[in-house]
């Protein structure tokens, strides 16, 4: 399927294909096909590249070989090139029922949670490319507009800018008039302490044109047989995501302690605990990295020519490793049928927003989103300015790699010891 900058005319085109894949779509809280089955997403994190792993056709076609055997019907793709020509990878992953979650941002783009945090044109600009480069295709799944923004329990004040960019990409496409409103979603880290107030920040209230369309959980809490539905928290994760009002469903999970991984939480997800609630995972990864999340490797590199900081070749054939086996055997064991759209009606009402908490969560709910362009300012106070690295993460066991946007850097902020006071007189600066 091409993907050009007119939707319409891609909707024409979607139309005389025959075979295409037909988009998902959402329902309340559920993802169906276009057969009014419900859609539960068995994903694979699929970046092999630092940049764009859906440029190489006969790659893709190995990998996505390897992927039906799995069982997947998702892959997420962190970084693409919006100026790239994707249409035989996403072909390929098409012919095999595989729906792609791509980020809109890239290691240059993406919303920061220091720095001060900030929303604006030039950011706008460049997810709209990677949209426009991406909306024709009929299995793109959705799109994120970030992926762990918020590192740190004291982030909150950066969660109303992520809100921001929700608004601005579907103004986008409401008004350049897309055949098809792509979802539009977050993915989370896990923190703790922000639980559940960013996830039901991002989906509160009644207006739909500022709200994600589904929300996304990095999860590494769930440890093989040491842990269970209880000891990992998941009952609790159950339990807070119980009402929400859009599709929830873990966009990186596999904690890789012990292996091979056992991927006993699966059956939870995918099981009477969760299914009524949870839309799926995506495992993390692919690839086999220093990191060790890999499901299948290519040997190794040279040395010379090696990227990602690590000697692990990126791409050839692929071997499966013993977690692809592990995982290969759960998936096919666990295969929730749910509910089918028209028997479906969504009970899950408006949910309000969070009531701003000093020092847990300091988003005002009655305050209007960051305009494009604003960025936060935090109010002067004594102490000397602190310089602060933002690649630290607090979620337990989760991988720090290339791949991730947010590992990309070290962020310098000047800060005063007076922060937290600070926070809560946010000012504007256009
Ligand atoms: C937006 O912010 C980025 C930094 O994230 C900056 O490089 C760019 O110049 C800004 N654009 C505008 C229009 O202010
Ligand atoms: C569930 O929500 C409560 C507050 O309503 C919070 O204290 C708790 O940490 C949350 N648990 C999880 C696992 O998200
Ligand atoms: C935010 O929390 C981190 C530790 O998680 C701490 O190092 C930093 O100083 C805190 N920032 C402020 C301004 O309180």
């Amino acid at each position: 399927m091409k993907a050009i900058g007119l939707p319409i005319l891609a909707a024409s085109l979607l139309a005389t294909s025959s075979l295409a894949l037909e988009p998902i779509t959402i329902k309340g809280s559920k993802f169906f096909h276009a057969d009014g089955s419900q859609y539960f997403m068995k994903g694979i994190a699929y970046q092999r590249s630092p940049f764009d792993p859906l440029l190489d056709k006969k790659q893709c076609q190995l990998d996505a070989d390897l992927m039906k055997q799995l069982g997947a019907n998702a892959i997420r793709v962190y970084h693409v090139d919006p100026d790239g020509n994707h249409d035989d990878c996403m072909k390929i992953f098409e012919d095999i029922g595989v729906y792609a979650f791509i980020d809109l941002d890239t290691f240059h783009t993406y919303i920061e949670q220091d720095g001060p945090p900030h929303w604006n044109e030039t950011q706008l600009t460049e997810y709209t490319k990677v949209l426009d480069n991406l909306a024709g295709y009929s299995n793109l799944g959705g799109v994120f507009v970030g992926n762990e923004i918020i590192t740190r329990s004291n982030g909150s004040f950066a969660a109303p800018y992520i809100k921001a960019a929700v608004r601005d990409i579907k103004a986008y496409m409401e008004e350049k008039k897309f055949a098809r409103k792509i979802p539009t979603g977050y993915s989370a880290a896990d923190i703790a302490e922000l639980r559940p107030n960013l996830q039901n920040y991002l989906a509160c209230g009644d207006d739909s044109s500022v709200n994600v369309d589904f929300f996304g959980l990095n999860a590494y809490e769930w440890c093989g047989e040491a842990t269970d539905y209880h000891v990992s928290g998941y009952d609790m994760l159950n339990k807070n995501a119980t009402d929400y009002p859009v599709p929830i469903f873990f966009s990186e999970t596999g904690c890789n302690v012990p292996t091979p991984r056992d991927f006993k939480d699966q059956f939870a997800i995918f099981g009477p605990e969760m299914r009524d609630v949870w839309s799926g995972a995506i495992i993390y990864e692919w690839i086999q990295e220093d990191n060790n999340y890999g499901l299948v490797d290519y040997g190794r590199a040279d040395p010379k020519t090696a990227i990602g900081g690590d000697t692990w070749a990126r791409g050839g054939k692929p071997t499966p490793l013993p977690d692809f086996t592990v995982l290969k055997s759960v998936w096919s064991s666990v295969t929730p049928s749910g509910i089918s759209k028209d028997k479906y009606t969504s009970t899950n009402g408006p949910i309000s927003c969070p009531a701003s908490t000093s020092g847990i969560w300091n988003v005002d709910p009655t305050s209007a989103l960051p305009t494009l362009g604003q960025t936060a300012v935090f109010a002067e106070a004594s102490g000397d300015p602190v310089e602060r690295d933002s690649t630290a993460t607090t979620s337990t066991g989760a991988p720090a790699e290339t791949s991730r946007p947010n590992s990309a850097g070290k962020v310098v902020v000047v800060l005063n010891s007076c922060f937290m006071a600070a926070v809560l007189a946010v000012a504007v600066l256009l």
